[in-house]
């Protein structure tokens, strides 16, 4: 029987040809994952062990990117979320519950901070917040139920590069997880596992990602204790990616190869040059002496990336620097980083207590892949609005 053709647009009874080949990963998009069986039908997360069964833990385009960021990690298996804020707030939400401490590095994302303090405390979650440089000090804040450790290194903003290792020693001693904020690094600068963190985040809008265009997280996890609390904690949330940009992080990853060197090198002759700089008290690269924890990225880091910060001498003030960053043409004004263009940004010190101590004269920069030396001629030339009071 011939079915009418409203049913027939559904259930269509012609394929494509078969055998195409290509070096893309598909877009496999989907809420509904079919069975076979009636008997096959039930909700399970772990697509790694188990068919398909819903879209919320994955398609094949996202298991793909999770499977490859895993084994860049070095893993046990990775998630992927819709931002690298709601990867944090995943792995708060795998890791403490109500009546936990939870000790935080002052120099964390901002946004980060807020979560904590807005949204966890709601949740009966006590958060402290620790010197980013305290090593292995870290011991005398812990506490009988403190379950996490946040590190970020380098930090946001300040950039101090923390003693991760002397971290994880001292919190295994106690029984408690170490979490990492690893964007920085692209996660592989800093090779989070092998230096004993238990769980490594991403915000691969930044350097996987690569051209701004996408918002997406990672939280790769050490073990298969870990792996069940976040899948489940993931299952509960409901935070599902876009396997579309799952496929623009996968092709992101083919170029990082390319896109980090060049950023790394740009970056360093930029901070170096500013560093020279009389209006420059400071300049907050990891790679530079004057940065606080250098010689732990010495020790600890295969490389830098494209972002950091420098603090203005003073008398230089918020409307100088305000004044030469609306002189620049080539750095455009904008939050986030690790795109192909080149970014400033003032610091909301309300969101950054640990900026503080610069004052008002702090900026950070993001290096992208235009000519290092075009970028350096742009901040050379806004350089006497620092001072002028002309607009
Ligand atoms: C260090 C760090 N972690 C996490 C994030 C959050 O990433 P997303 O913007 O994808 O939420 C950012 C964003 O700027 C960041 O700088």
């Amino acid at each position: 029987m011939r079915r009418d053709w409203k049913t027939r647009l559904i259930h269509p009874d012609v394929n494509a040809p078969q055998g195409f080949r290509s070096l893309a990963t598909p877009i496999h998009r989907g809420s509904t994952t079919l069975f076979s069986r009636a008997a096959d039908m039930i909700d399970t997360w772990n697509h790694d062990e188990v068919p398909y069964t819903y879209g919320t833990y994955g398609t094949p385009t996202t298991l793909t990117l999770a499977a490859r960021l895993a084994a860049m990690d070095g893993a046990y298996r990775c998630f992927i979320t819709p931002g690298g804020l709601s990867a944090i707030g995943l792995v708060y939400f795998s890791f403490t519950a109500s009546g936990d401490h939870v000790l935080v590095s002052e120099t964390i994302y901002g946004p980060s901070r807020a979560f904590a303090d807005r949204l966890l405390s709601r949740y009966g979650v006590d958060v402290e917040y620790y010197k980013p440089l305290l090593g292995e000090g870290i011991e005398e804040l812990i506490q009988p139920n403190t379950r996490l450790i946040w590190c970020e290194s380098p930090g946001s903003l300040t950039f101090d590069i923390q003693d991760v290792p002397a971290i994880v020693r001292v919190a295994h001693r106690h029984g408690v997880t170490v979490a990492l904020d690893n964007t920085w690094a692209a996660g592989l600068f800093f090779d989070a596992f092998g230096h004993g963190v238990d769980i490594s985040v991403q915000a691969l809008t930044k350097y996987v990602g690569g051209h701004s265009d996408l918002l997406l997280g990672s939280v790769s996890v050490r073990d298969e204790t870990s792996y069940q609390r976040v899948g489940a904690t993931l299952k509960h949330l409901g935070m599902a990616a876009s396997p579309d940009d799952c496929s623009l992080a996968l092709r992101g990853l083919q170029t990082l190869g390319v896109r980090l060197p060049a950023i790394q090198n740009s970056t360093l002759r930029i901070a170096q040059w500013l560093a020279a700089r009389e209006e420059v008290a400071i300049a907050l690269h990891p790679a530079l002496a004057s940065c606080p924890g250098h010689e732990i990225w010495a020790r600890d880091f295969t490389g830098s990336s494209g972002v950091f910060s420098i603090v203005f001498r003073e008398p230089i003030n918020r409307s100088g620097i305000e004044r030469f960053v609306n002189g620049l043409k080539l750095f455009r004004i904008g939050y986030s980083w690790g795109g192909v263009t080149s970014l400033v940004a003032l610091p909301d010190l309300a969101e950054a207590p640990n900026a503080a101590a610069y004052g008002d004269r702090l900026l950070r920069l993001s290096i992208g892949l235009e000519s290092t030396d075009d970028l350096i001629a742009d901040l050379s030339a806004a350089m006497p609005a620092l001072r002028s009071s002309n607009p």
